[in-house]
C-alpha cells in the first residue's frame, strides 16, 4: 500500500494525543514529523506532550518541532482548565526522554518543497501555518490536502456562543490560512466534532479489552470527563482531533459542502467562521465544510485501530458504542 506523507500540526492536548495515536496506527499514513504550537497548552509542553504519545507506541524515530509559541496578534489564552496544567489530564509524567527541535515553521516549509504530496493535518490553532504561508507561499504548490479540525458553522461555539477554540485563539492566523492556502481547506468543524463522545462505559470495554492498551487513555481522558461534566453536564468527553485523522484517511466518515469561509478577528464574534452557504459574497469557494457525521463508524474504525485483535468484539459490543 503505498503510504500517504503527512505532517501534524498539533497542541497536545489530550484529543490532539489520541488524534496521534489513531494516525500511529493507521497503516495508510506516514507521519514525516509532528510540529506543535501553542494552544491548549504553551507549545514547549505541548511538544513535551507529542513526545509521551510517539514514546507510549514506539515511535520516537518520528521527529518533534515547536513551531510558533505565540499566536499572530492575540494575546496566548490556553486551555489548560480543559485539559489540565501539564495538558494531560493532570498526570504529570515522567518527561520522556527525546529530541524536541526548533524552527517547526522551517519544518513544514522544507518538508512541502522536498516532497511532491505532502498533506496536513492540523488540529490546534493555525499560528505555524500562517507563518509558513507568509514566510513561502511557493512551498505549498506541492500541498497535496489540508484538513483542518475549527471551526463552527450551523452549531454553537465552545469559547463564545459562536467561536471554536482553535480560531478563537488564533483568529488572525486562521483567517490568513483560509485567505491565502493555494488548496481548499478541509473544515472539520465542532458540527461534526461534537458527535464524537468518549463515553466511560467505552472506556470501561477498552479496560476489558486490553488494561495495558488502554491506560493512557484511560488516565488521560479522566480530568477531560469532569470538566465535561462540571461544564456541560455531559458523560464523558468529546473528542475532536481524531475525527479530523480519520476523515483524512476515509471521506466517507463526513458528508458537507464546499464554501466560502473566513474568520472574525475583532469584535463580539471574535474567532468565529463565516461560512458563506448562501454565496452572498461571490467568492470562490476556499474550504470544504464538514456538517455531517457518521459517530459510531468513527468510534469502531478508532477503536479497532488501536486494539488491533478485537475487531470483532468492537463491531459486535451491544450497547456501548
Ligand atoms: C479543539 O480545541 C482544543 O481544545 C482541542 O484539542 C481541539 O483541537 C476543539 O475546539
Ligand atoms: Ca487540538
Amino acid at each position: 500500500m503505498k503510504k500517504r506523507k503527512i505532517i501534524i500540526d498539533c497542541d497536545p492536548g489530550i484529543d490532539d494525543a489520541l488524534a496521534i495515536l489513531l494516525a500511529l496506527n493507521s497503516e495508510e499514513l506516514e507521519i514525516l514529523g509532528l510540529t506543535v504550537t501553542s494552544g491548549n497548552v504553551p507549545a514547549r509542553i505541548g511538544a513535551k506532550n507529542a513526545l509521551k504519545t510517539l514514546q507510549i507506541c514506539g515511535r520516537l524515530d518520528i521527529p518533534v518541532y515547536v513551531g510558533e509559541e505565540l499566536p499572530l496578534k492575540r494575546e496566548l489564552v490556553t486551555a489548560q482548565d480543559t485539559h489540565g496544567d501539564d495538558g494531560m489530564g493532570e498526570n504529570f509524567y515522567e518527561e520522556v526522554e527525546g529530541t524536541i527541535l526548533d524552527n517547526g515553521v522551517d519544518f513544514i516549509i522544507d518538508t512541502l518543497k522536498n516532497n511532491k504530496d505532502v498533506s496536513i493535518i492540523a488540529l490546534g490553532p493555525l499560528t505555524n501555518i500562517a507563518k509558513a504561508l507568509m514566510k513561502d507561499k511557493e512551498a505549498f504548490a506541492n500541498l497535496d490536502e489540508f484538513v483542518s479540525m475549527g471551526g463552527t458553522f450551523r452549531i454553537h461555539g465552545n469559547c463564545s456562543p459562536v467561536a471554536e477554540f482553535n480560531y478563537w485563539v488564533d483568529p488572525e492566523g486562521a483567517d490568513y490560512v483560509y485567505k491565502h492556502l493555494p488548496k481548499k481547506i478541509h473544515m472539520v468543524g465542532l458540527d461534526v466534532t461534537r458527535k464524537i463522545v468518549l463515553t466511560p462505559n467505552i472506556i470501561e470495554f477498552i479496560n476489558r479489552l486490553d488494561k495495558e492498551k488502554s491506560k493512557f487513555i484511560t488516565e488521560i481522558t479522566r480530568f477531560y470527563i469532569d470538566f465535561h461534566w462540571d461544564q456541560e453536564g455531559i458523560i464523558g468527553c468529546v473528542i475532536n482531533d481524531p475525527l479530523a485523522v480519520a476523515y483524512f484517511i476515509d471521506r466517507n466518515l463526513c458528508k458537507g459542502f464546499d464554501s466560502y469561509v473566513e474568520v472574525v478577528h475583532d469584535g463580539i464574534a471574535i474567532g468565529q467562521s463565516i461560512v458563506d452557504s448562501f454565496d452572498f459574497y461571490k467568492n470562490k469557494p476556499n474550504a470544504h465544510v464538514l456538517t455531517h457525521t457518521d459517530e459510531k463508524t468513527f468510534m469502531k474504525m478508532f477503536l479497532k485501530r488501536i486494539f488491533k485483535g478485537y475487531e470483532d468484539v468492537i463491531d459486535n459490543i451491544e450497547g456501548v458504542i
